[in-house]
């Protein structure tokens, strides 16, 4: 079996209005040394060069935080109400697996940057963890100061830390030398995404 051991069930913790969506202890000592080529100046998810820039796990109360305003700058949201994103909120922290890790302008008390990891276990490679990056968004008026890497890095080396054999993605033509100067790469014969999407079903 791999090294999945830091998978808690964060779940059975106590339930609060600024409740985290996974354990925050989890972002600490990830491994920067080996991303020192692709941040310059260097800055880490504890060390993010200004005081006043916080990354931290989803929580609850990042509803009135601007979180879905950011997730529009990315693809249409549509109509949320809070009780909406409570639920979902609620139904990621059940199911486990979900770490969707945010930036904070500490000063404005707004969500400046999100991506997602998720994580899944297999029974292959020995029931191994692998993971995938969804979801990355930095706010229009914050990109260009390596907030974006940043976040990528974190969950990166967060879904290291979980043990993860593999961690995928995938994105547009134009973002590939982004993801390219963050260690991810295109697999000769091994690098297509397939799509079916489904119609939305009329529930009456
Ligand atoms: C992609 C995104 C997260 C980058 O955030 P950012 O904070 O500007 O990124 P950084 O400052 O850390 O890195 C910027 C680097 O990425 C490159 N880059 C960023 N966005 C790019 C884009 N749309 N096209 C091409 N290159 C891009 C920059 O040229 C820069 O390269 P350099 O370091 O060699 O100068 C941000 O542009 C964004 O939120 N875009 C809209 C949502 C989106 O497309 N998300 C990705 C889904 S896969």
């Amino acid at each position: 079996m791999g090294t999945n051991v830091c998978h808690t069930n964060y779940f059975q913790h106590t339930i609060g209005d600024d409740e985290h969506l996974y354990d925050p202890n989890l972002l600490k000592n990830l491994n920067w040394s080996r991303t020192k080529s692709s941040l310059n100046p260097e800055i880490t998810n504890e060390n993010p060069g200004e005081s006043w820039i916080v990354v931290r796990p989803l929580r609850l109360s990042d509803f009135d935080k601007g979180f879905l305003q950011i997730l529009s700058q990315l693809t249409a949201v549509g109509n949320i109400s809070k009780s909406d994103f409570e639920q979902q909120f609620w139904n990621m922290r059940k199911a486990g697996g979900y770490y969707i890790t945010v930036i904070e302008d500490t000063r404005s008390k707004q969500i400046i940057g999100s991506s997602t990891l998720i994580t899944e276990f297999k029974f292959i490679h020995e029931c191994a963890v692998r993971s995938r990056l969804e979801d990355v968004v930095v706010n229009n008026t914050y990109r260009g100061k390596q907030l974006g890497k940043l976040i990528v890095l974190t969950v990166t080396l967060l879904a290291e830390k979980l043990g993860s054999y593999k961690m995928s993605l995938d994105c547009k033509d134009n973002l590939i030398p982004f993801y390219k100067t963050l260690g991810y790469k295109l697999e000769p014969g091994n690098s297509n995404s397939m799509m079916l999407r489904f119609e939305k079903i009329d529930p009456s």
